[in-house]
């Protein structure tokens, strides 16, 4: 097993500029990248120029000394210098054949697994009780799953924590309702047939907005709840059951796994935050509340602002939530890396959430907290995304459409299937064209729901790349070949277009790392949509089943490593392939 090529050269030489200069220099930043453009070769060390100050002396010369403490034959051609000190390598065939063979050999493309997991906690999904799960639920979704597959393949060992809103004041409001409306729901153990939970919310916000004995009732059966009492409880369950059952016909159409979690599960520990940040001295009272003042935000007076712990009324806020989630995660789950999948918007939230339980000493320097943020759904129309009538647009319709217009799609092409291989076609087309949209996007900018644009055969798109799969099945079928028992050993890289698809086979291990340090899913995409490119262009360029038998067996080996890539690539993006389609 092997770690990426980028990795393996980043210690290669450090270890090279610790033994020209000293150890003094074995954390200086190495700055090896891939190289931009192919004339330079492969990959470059950038790191003479930024050394010649300290060392005085010129970056030709720095880097002339790098190369001579530095050991890559067996990787590179020798290495040459060019410009300021540039050090550029090219890749050897020789190895970049053997790696090809080790790739095909495994079945985890010879990726290995980190020395050292990190106990991680992927936070997301994270939809709430009683209201609908949203489009920036299923972001949250697509993207915390995405996230949590790369980690865990990676070796890590992964928590998935859907941290939903099931506790806080609506709950009173939904009660009481309950109360009014279903009272046999509360006293008859099977009766639950609440009915569509969303109607029932907005009736009960109806009731409490306009109902002041209503809104007092609704006080006190939080009160209730909070205390623990039996029938309250009951109607609470009630209500997170029904949501659950709604929630999981999501998670099943997309296969998450979640283990929920919700704010609910913190409830006894929030006095706890509040005794902690009390002997620390952070909290401070304020008006009644109890607060802690923080720093580098200010209120419009130039006041800093206050994070509000406890409400003047004892009731605590979404922050205390997360407060006691993340000392409880640190302390009981033993995370040394948490990840929030939420919208943009709630970057000042978790900035601040961050801020207090440093200031408190909750986070060790072992632990890393980090926000994911993701920008809106547009419709588009570039206007945030609505249905005609301008309601929210629920999850469950909007999947079912992308499937029903996949099954169209192959309706036309392939209208003597059969009924079941279009439904399956149509499900992994029109599940994976949702998913891979969101994915391919940067995150942070907005992103814009076109069914047009996602079920496209051309471009970065999900069909694209389960085309490019179903291209070297294909292959397989027409020539019946056996791929698991070809000769990995004989790869051998001649064509252009060979080299080219080879080294970005190659480079696969580098698209996982930099996914699972930065977290950005759409760097995978980019990836493997430059995979199918370069796959097509070495399959229109290199005749695979009609070359003379050695070459014919290398380049069945390369369609083989291809499918293998795109295969777990997009599983690693929750998506599944197909063999035909
Ligand atoms: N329930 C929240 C919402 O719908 C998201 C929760 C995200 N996770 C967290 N730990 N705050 O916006």
């Amino acid at each position: 097993m092997t770690t990426s090529v980028l990795s393996d050269l980043k210690i290669r030489f450090s270890k090279a500029i610790a033994a020209a200069f000293g150890a003094e220099y074995a954390n200086h930043d190495p700055a090896v990248a891939p190289s931009k453009d192919a004339k330079f070769g492969d990959y470059q060390c950038n790191a003479a120029l930024g050394l010649t100050k300290k060392l005085k002396q010129k970056p030709q010369d720095v880097a002339a000394q790098i190369i001579v403490n530095l050991q890559v034959d067996d990787m590179f051609e020798a290495p040459t210098i060019a410009g300021a000190g540039f050090i550029n390598l090219k890749l050897k065939l020789s190895y970049l054949e053997s790696q090809l063979a080790k790739m095909q050999k495994s079945d985890r493309l010879a990726i290995a697994k980190v020395d050292k997991p990190d106990r991680v906690i992927v936070d997301f999904s994270s939809p709430n009780i009683a209201k609908e799960m949203h489009v920036g639920h299923l972001r949250s979704t697509i993207i915390g799953d995405s996230i949590a597959r790369i980690l865990e393949f990676q070796g890590h060992e992964v928590l998935r924590l859907n941290h939903v809103g099931d506790w806080g004041t609506q709950f009173g409001m939904l009660i009481t309702y309950l109360r009014e409306v279903y009272p046999d729901a509360l006293t008859k153990a099977d009766a639950i047939a609440i009915g569509d939970l969303v109607e029932l919310y907005r009736a009960a916000k109806k009731r409490f907005d306009e109902d002041a004995e209503f809104k007092e009732i609704s006080r006190a059966a939080v009160v209730e709840l909070q205390a623990g009492g039996a029938e309250a409880k009951l109607a609470w369950q009630l209500l997170c059951e029904q949501s659950r059952r709604e929630f999981q016909k999501i998670y099943d159409t997309l296969n998450i796994q979640l283990e929920e979690r919700g704010e609910s599960f913190y409830n006894s520990y929030l006095s706890d935050v509040v005794a902690d940040l009390r002997e620390t001295g952070l909290l401070q009272e304020d008006q009644g509340a109890l607060c802690v003042f923080l720093e580098g935000f200010s209120n419009k007076d130039g006041q800093p602002l206050p994070l509000i712990i406890q409400k003047t009324d004892g009731g605590y806020n979404y922050a205390t939530t997360d407060l006691a989630a993340l000392r409880y995660r640190i302390r009981e789950d033993k995370a040394t890396r948490i990840i929030y999948v939420t919208d943009i918007g709630q970057s000042g939230h978790f900035t601040q959430v961050f801020q207090v339980a440093q200031r408190a000493n909750w986070i060790p320097e072992t632990v890393q907290t980090t926000h994911v943020p993701f920008g809106l759904v547009m419709g588009d129309d570039g206007k945030k995304f609505k249905t005609r009538s301008g309601d929210t647009i629920a999850l469950k319709s909007l999947l079912e459409e992308a499937v029903t217009r996949a099954r169209a799609d192959i309706e036309t092409r392939n209208p003597e299937a059969s009924d079941e291989f279009k439904q399956d076609v149509a499900e992994a087309v029109g599940l994976g064209a949702v998913k891979y949209a969101d994915l391919s996007q940067n995150r942070t900018s907005n992103y814009i729901f076109s069914f047009d644009k996602m079920l496209a055969l051309q471009g970065n798109t999900a069909p694209y790349m389960l085309y490019a799969y179903v291209r070297v099945q294909g292959i397989g079928r027409k020539g019946e070949i056996d791929f698991a028992s070809l000769d990995a050993d004989a790869i051998k890289l001649t064509q252009e277009p060979e080299i080219v698809l080879a080294k970005h086979l190659l480079q696969f291990a580098e698209a996982i790392d930099a996914v699972s340090e930065e977290l950005f899913p759409n760097r995978l995409c980019q990836y493997l949509f430059e995979l199918s490119q370069k796959f097509n262009q070495f399959f229109e360029q290199c005749p695979v089943l009609q070359a003379e038998e050695s070459e014919r067996i290398s380049r069945l080996s390369l369609c083989d490593i291809t499918a293998k890539t795109l295969k777990l690539g997009l599983n690693l993006l929750g998506i599944r392939v197909l063999e035909r389609m």
